[in-house]
């Protein structure tokens, strides 16, 4: 059964792709290789000793796309990760996020709407905001966006959600992820360093590593444990299965309705201070940091209620965040060489 993913060579996509191999799928990719490389085909192909059919094609290019549906037609399913996903820079470049994240979610849609075409989007808890109850289920109200970034995932939704409603076959469901971390066991894939890291845990090992000086810990004044703010860090292992078991169910028709929501996280929440803590566990090494003030649009709490994911898709995450961050590590050292 042939399935495509859309940025497959990405950070969470190259992670699906290796479980959906591992799962017997024959995998498709398309990337425009703008915020990953071309090696990360051959480490599939290292971990799973298949080698994925690649296209390099741009989605919001709808000619190419289209183009690609002519030679691809017996595709059964679509995850789509290919987006861009830094909120700060969102809030700088809002019309290259609305291209790139809503334009080409529509290419992609006009091609298959009418096709029996199973489709999973990869979402975000972002769409809550801060949420007024913890855990977060999802009936949590979606609140205005904090960023550009967030608001293509709200629109992405409901974009994906009226197609449903016109096209009884075409079948969707949206995965609303917390902070994935972490890497695939073998070091041969994980979270590509392009840049300033803006999130926590590529900060932290890079901090570890030597690469960066100190790590500054954005406010220690939230109403929380320890005062610094609260997120549900899930393995990216962990997540990769959850988009099996989505695709498995709707491959095997058991949703009821044809556009589902799923929070996926570990329902657990960690502080910042909790996790460089439990890095320092599973490194062995001491962290530099300094507490500094905010950053503009941090949600104080989030973490996901579980209980509709584990059992509508018989998933749960089983990493622990000390296991997590000791992957980060393993690959960070491999990246350095060290
Ligand atoms: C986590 C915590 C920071 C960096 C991200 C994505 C978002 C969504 C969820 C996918 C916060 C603190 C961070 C640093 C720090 N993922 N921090 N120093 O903001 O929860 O959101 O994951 O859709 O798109 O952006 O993740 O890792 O940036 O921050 O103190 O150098 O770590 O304040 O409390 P965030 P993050």
């Amino acid at each position: 059964m042939k399935i495509l993913v859309t940025g497959g060579l990405g950070y969470i996509g190259s992670h699906v792709v290796v479980e959906l191999q591992e799962q017997g799928y024959d995998v498709v990719i398309i990337d425009n290789l703008s915020n990953t490389s071309i090696d990360v085909l051959d480490n599939i192909n290292s971990i799973t000793g298949l080698k994925p059919k690649f296209e390099q094609l741009d989605v919001r290019d709808k000619t190419e796309l289209s183009e690609f549906f002519k030679r691809h037609h017996d595709i059964e399913g679509i995850i789509h990760f290919a987006a861009s996903k830094a909120v700060g820079e969102s809030v700088e470049k809002p019309l290259l996020y609305y291209e790139n994240n809503i334009n080409a979610l529509v290419y992609l849609l006009q091609n298959i709407q009418d096709k029996k075409v199973n489709f999973i989007f990869s979402s975000s808890c972002t769409v809550y905001g801060q949420a007024d109850d913890l855990p977060i289920t999802e009936n949590a109200p979606i609140k205005a966006a904090e960023s550009p970034y967030g608001n293509t995932k709200q629109i992405g939704e409901e974009i994906i959600q009226d197609t449903c409603k016109v096209n009884p076959n075409f079948k969707a469901i949206a995965l609303r992820y917390f902070n994935p971390i972490g890497a695939h066991d073998s070091a041969l894939i994980g979270e590509l360093p392009l840049g300033v890291p803006q999130n926590l845990v590529p900060y932290i090992t890079q901090t570890a590593i030597g690469l960066r000086e100190q790590l500054s810990v954005y406010g220690d004044d939230y109403p929380t444990r320890d005062g610094t703010a609260i997120r549900d860090y899930i393995h990216v292992v962990d997540l990769a299965k959850a988009h099996v078991s989505a695709l498995s169910r709707l491959l095997e028709k058991k949703a009821k309705v044809n556009f589902e929501v799923f929070n996926v996280g570990t329902g657990e929440g960690s502080t910042v201070i909790e996790v460089i803590t439990a890095f320092e566990k599973a490194s062995g090494q001491k962290l530099n940091y300094k507490i500094v003030g905010r950053r503009a649009g941090d949600v104080v709490e989030a973490f996901a209620q579980t209980d509709k994911v584990n059992s509508a898709l018989g998933w749960k995450s089983q990493y622990s965040l000390e296991e997590a961050l000791a992957s980060s590590w393993a690959w960070e050292k491999k990246v350095r060489g060290k």
